[in-house]
């Protein structure tokens, strides 16, 4: 049966994040806000894809950490008064009318018992106690931009110049966004979220190596597209993370490339990012590779420059290090090889200063990954970078790309034309040094060429 083999390579699933763990991660943040104070965490909108279809639904980050509720049109609220907090959330209420054609819903009663929440309201009351709560606190920890409604009951608020505000001195005289503090905690991640985001990088090689065993010169973009995505789905994430880039021969030189709509010819490197999203973690992983399934000396050469610079870099990646070292070591690696190859004709360290390199490595070395794809967390707190800490998650996406289609490019040696190349796995930053989630996903050339084509 299609993807059996992947199937019987797969571990165990995780378990979810626990209740105890969402509390937990509550009372962290709360303690971090002011007294008197109400936090209003929203969830995404849905968004019309077309006419009555709505793109797959997917929630806030912040919402989903913060609660595990992953249901639309809901708001958490959390006050904080004299010391103690409450988390209410307003949701859509049970009504089997709308649930016989949209689905089941946990409803009010389904939220309080399998969630992290003292209280639960339908969403249609949202206003009125939104507005109550409001009025008797200093302060409101809120983002403005997912919800125009909640948006404009706390600008209101904030606004308000009733006599009894200025008498009493009640109501909010500030708002302040919440989410920097939030993703200092995404930035860190727990040991269940590490299983978690282990498992879906696991799922995510095996749809890679699937893709390898399924290739062969003609082998269409969106038919490696098909086999990775239903092989996401297949061994049980929702879906992807980001939507996947398979670019073959020049496409490969496109760093976001998505069309996915040309066929893979003989003699073509295939550049595949595609990473699947499991309990809302993000895996993101790039392969490149032949179809044919035979590097050229000249695609040899590239591969294995990129693959040196994508190890270098990943041995920056330890407790202490600024994060910044990974980038400096991937390019220095790079530089010199270009320099070798006679690509590059002034000096390395030249190639890093004068943009020389940036014409073949034009992006940074990685981002933070998580709940989202390119996760939060300010990489330079108060300009300066930050240093690795144990439980940061980052992805080393080293790349060099020869579009000769590209007027800069003009003179490029045409045996490098066309090929683009990244490696790009995900590493979880350890006392005892880098731990790649993503190691099951083969990198090294004999393994790759092995694999092509053998199914
Ligand atoms: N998949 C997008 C990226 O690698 O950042
Ligand atoms: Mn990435
Ligand atoms: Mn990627």
């Amino acid at each position: 049966m299609a993807f059996s083999s992947a199937a019987s390579e797969l571990g165990e699933s995780p378990a979810p994040i626990s209740k105890s763990e969402y509390r937990e991660r509550q009372e962290k943040l709360y303690s971090k806000l002011s007294d008197n104070s109400v936090l209003i965490l929203c969830s995404s909108p849905t968004t019309v894809r077309s006419n009555d279809v709505h793109h797959p639904y997917r929630t806030s980050s912040d919402l989903l950490y913060l609660t595990g509720w992953s249901e639309p049109d809901s708001v958490m609220l959390a006050t904080k008064k004299n010391g103690t907090w409450q988390t209410m959330l307003f949701l859509q209420p049970r009504n089997t009318e709308l649930e016989i054609w949209e689905g089941r819903r946990p409803g009010l009663e389904g939220a309080l018992e399998g969630w992290a929440i003292d209280s639960s309201f339908s969403i249609d009351d949202l206003n009125g106690l939104l507005k109550k709560e409001l009025e008797c606190v200093n302060i409101v920890y809120h983002s403005v931009g997912l919800n125009s409604n909640v948006d404009q009951i706390v600008e209101d608020s904030i606004n308000s110049k009733t006599r009894s505000r200025q008498q009493i001195g009640e109501g909010p005289t500030q708002r302040i966004d919440p989410s920097e503090l939030i993703a200092e905690m995404r930035l860190i991640k727990s040991d269940a979220e590490i299983k978690l985001m282990r498992y879906s990088a696991e799922i995510s090689s095996l749809a890679h190596i699937e893709a390898m065993k399924n290739g062969y010169s003609g082998i269409g973009e969106w038919q490696i597209q098909g086999l990775i995505e239903g092989c996401f789905r297949y061994l049980g994430a929702s879906g992807w993370a980001y939507p996947s880039i398979v670019g073959g021969g020049e496409n490969a030189t496109i760093l976001h490339y998505h069309a996915n709509n040309m066929k893979c010819n003989d003699g073509d490197i295939v550049l595949i990012d595609a990473g699947s999203e499991y309990e809302g973690y993000a895996a993101d992983i790039t392969r490149s590779w032949p179809v044919n399934g035979k590097f050229s000396e000249s695609q040899k050469k590239i591969y294995n420059l990129v693959l040196k610079s994508q190890l270098a870099a990943i041995e920056q990646c330890v407790v202490g290090n600024e994060y910044i070292e990974t980038h400096k070591a991937a390019s220095r690696v790079l530089a010199e090889g270009l320099v070798d190859l006679g690509i590059i004709s002034c000096t390395a360290e030249e190639a890093l200063e004068n943009g020389e390199l940036k014409k073949y490595f034009m992006h940074g070395t990685g981002h933070w990954i998580g709940l989202d794809v390119h996760d939060v967390g300010i990489y330079k707190p108060n300009g300066i970078p930050r240093k690795f800490e144990a439980g940061m998650v980052i992805t080393i996406e080293p790349g060099l790309y020869f579009g000769g289609w590209r007027p800069d490019l003009n003179d490029l040696d045409p045996q490098w034309d066309g090929i683009g190349i990244r490696i790009e796995d995900d590493v979880l930053i350890t006392e005892n040094g880098p731990d790649v989630l993503s190691s099951r996903c083969p990198k090294s050339l004999d393994e790759i060429e092995s694999l092509i084509g053998t199914s």
